[in-house]
């Protein structure tokens, strides 16, 4: 008997799924392309993404550019801190991220070290004192420093520009158009799917760590003086594996988790147990997801508090938790640094039941210089500064005929007062569900890898099956004539017409045994094949066969759109097409 056949890798490669890019060229660490099965994939995660993070949520979904002028990141602090730490051989020049270096091994130490809270002195310090040496030559490391992630690139001539390193920063710079857009109500949410860019040093992960990746964000504007979040109730009872930032496992309602404060906002708990719902929905094995929490000093720059969905794959030989989301209170931040960089009002308003007295700082013009400065504009001038409610951005610019000018700071002084005010204004806060669909998309593959016994027409002992969800896998239907000849190829054609006008993904497939086909299309996860015999010929009726029980039923040919309708949106059990009132068999 041949050897099993247990190759994820193969499979992925041979039947389209990812390809290694420019390959004919040699390749390039942290680039894959997707192939024709990959991207059908992929776009099926991200229709059943937006189902529950753009449609049921009432979010909106926009899209921004790719590039974006230096301003945006040195505000947003990725220009600063968006770094890794990173470690280079004296002898060969081979680089490597200290945090690889340190925790894959090559260090002699039981714990994983949280690179992250230390000081590039403490790493380089941690490398002299445990002797550790380059994993390829031996040599010794120079001193550790920082490298920005960033790929930077020219606008135009001269003007520095970078590829976004998340889809989050076009949402923030949209704040005051989308605030308007949702008729200021609070909360909202805006969603960006797209791509994302790091220059990752020395990729060693496959398609686990790329330098061009599918995102999918929600920002999600909240009060950040309101403890409760809409919806809450409904997710309240969901059961998380959580590992908190001190090492401690609790298994926990969502309800029990925020009244213990393991997880310290109710927004934070309802898009954590979306998120879960979500993957599990698309075929993570729930036994292999856990949420984690980030240690303080491991947070993001921008990030108050910050839980990882994580999955357990197998990558080079080894089972590692992997972060696939992550779910940020990214507080004020980034509208706060956005505000105060460009002199941008964003803010919301929240207004009072009743009016209050409140002394309140307002900004005093200084009449005689706005007249000289500005003339007849002058009374523009002091209507705005008067409109401005604290607290005031480090610059003031309004628009005034027709360009923008900046009021300098000794044209006015705070002054404080007692008024009737009817409301307040605040930076929303903001908390971010962030998926990475590439790692979803690979940890789905090995969650749903299966090794299957001999099937009819294999021949060897052992079967690889994809078991993806219906609405998931590239291919939800195969329809095969049994044999080339007299009508059966005709009709086959007709059924996968049929199919394709419901806009069905179904692929049409006459070539080798039956037994042959069944196995190509279990490899690539096709929940029902579809078969046209002789009895078809005759009657005009079908066999279908579910790919995990490998059970069959006849049904009649006109039905099998609706059929395959009903079976991949989850309406109707396979095992109920064996009642006749469904359909099935005459
Ligand atoms: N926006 C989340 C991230 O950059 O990872």
């Amino acid at each position: 008997m041949p050897e099993p056949v247990f190759d994820l890798e193969a499979v992925i490669k041979r039947r389209g799924f990812l390809w290694r890019s420019f390959d004919i060229y040699g390749g390039a660490a942290g680039f894959y392309d997707y192939g024709p099965l990959g991207t059908a994939m992929k776009n099926n995660i991200v229709r059943v993404w937006r189902r529950y993070f753009v449609q049921r949520e009432g979010f909106a979904e926009i899209e921004t550019p790719n590039i974006m002028p230096e301003e945006v990141f040195r505000a947003s602090g990725h220009l600063d801190k968006f770094n890794d730490v990173m470690l280079e051989c004296s002898k060969c020049h081979e680089v490597f991220r200290a945090e690889h270096v340190i925790n894959e091994g090559y260090l002699e130490i039981t714990e994983e070290i949280n690179v992250g809270s230390l000081a590039l002195e403490d790493i380089g310090d941690l490398i002299t004192a445990k002797g550790v040496q380059c994993p390829m030559c031996k040599g010794e490391f120079r001193p550790p420093y920082e490298f920005n992630l960033m790929f930077s690139t020219t606008i135009g001539r001269n003007k520095t520009g970078y590829l976004q390193p998340e889809t989050a920063q076009g949402i923030f710079l949209n704040f005051q158009s989308l605030y308007s857009y949702f008729r200021g109500k609070m909360p909202f949410g805006v969603a960006q799917i797209g791509k994302g860019f790091r220059n990752e040093v020395s990729p060693r992960q496959g398609v686990i760590r790329l330098r061009e990746f599918n995102m999918a964000e929600a920002e999600v504007f909240i009060n950040p003086e309101e403890r409760h979040y809409k919806g809450f109730d409904k997710v309240k009872d969901t059961n998380f594996t959580l590992l908190d930032q001190h090492g401690a496992l609790h298994y926990l309602t969502a309800d029990e988790a925020v009244a213990e404060g393991v997880i310290r906002h109710q927004a934070l708990a309802y898009f954590m147990a979306l998120t879960q719902g979500f993957l599990i929905e698309i075929g993570i094995d729930e036994e292999r997801l856990r949420f984690r929490q980030h240690e303080k000093d491991e947070m993001a720059h921008y990030a108050r508090d910050c839980w990882d969905a994580e999955v357990l794959i197998e990558i080079n030989k080894k089972e590692s938790w992997i972060e696939c989301v992550g779910i940020a209170n990214r507080s004020c931040y980034d509208l706060e640094q956005h505000m105060k960089t460009t002199g941008a009002d964003l803010r919301a308003f929240e207004r009072f039941e009743e009016p209050i007295e409140q002394e309140v700082e307002r900004l005093k013009p200084d009449l005689r210089l706005l007249g000289r400065t500005y003339r007849n504009d002058a009374p523009k001038v002091r209507e705005y500064l008067g409109s401005l409610s604290p607290p005031f951005p480090g610059r003031i610019t309004m628009e005034l005929n027709g360009g923008t000018v900046e009021i300098p700071k000794e044209f006015y002084t705070i002054e404080k007062r007692v008024e009737k005010v009817s409301g307040r204004r605040y930076i929303p806060a903001v908390i971010e569900p962030s998926f990475g669909i590439d790692r979803i998309l690979y940890a789905i593959l090995q969650h749903s890898f299966h090794v299957g016994k001999a099937r009819e027409g294999v021949d060897s002992e052992s079967y690889t099956i994809l078991k993806l969800k219906p609405e998931i896998a590239p291919f939800k239907a195969a329809v095969f004539p049994l044999f080339n000849r007299a009508g059966m190829s005709e009709l086959a054609k007709r059924v996968y017409d049929s199919l394709v006008e419901t806009e069905m993904q179904v692929t049409l497939d006459d070539s080798g045994s039956i037994g042959k086909r069944y196995a190509r299309q279990d490899e690539v996860g096709t929940p029902y094949c579809i078969t046209v015999d002789h009895q078809s010929l005759e009657d005009k009726t079908v066999t279908i066969r579910d790919r995990d029980s490998t059970e069959q039923v006849r049904i009649r040919a006109e039905k099998v759109p609706e059929i395959i309708h009903l079976l991949v949106s989850g309406g109707i059990e396979f095992e109920e097409l064996r009642n006749p009132e469904s359909g099935g068999s005459d």
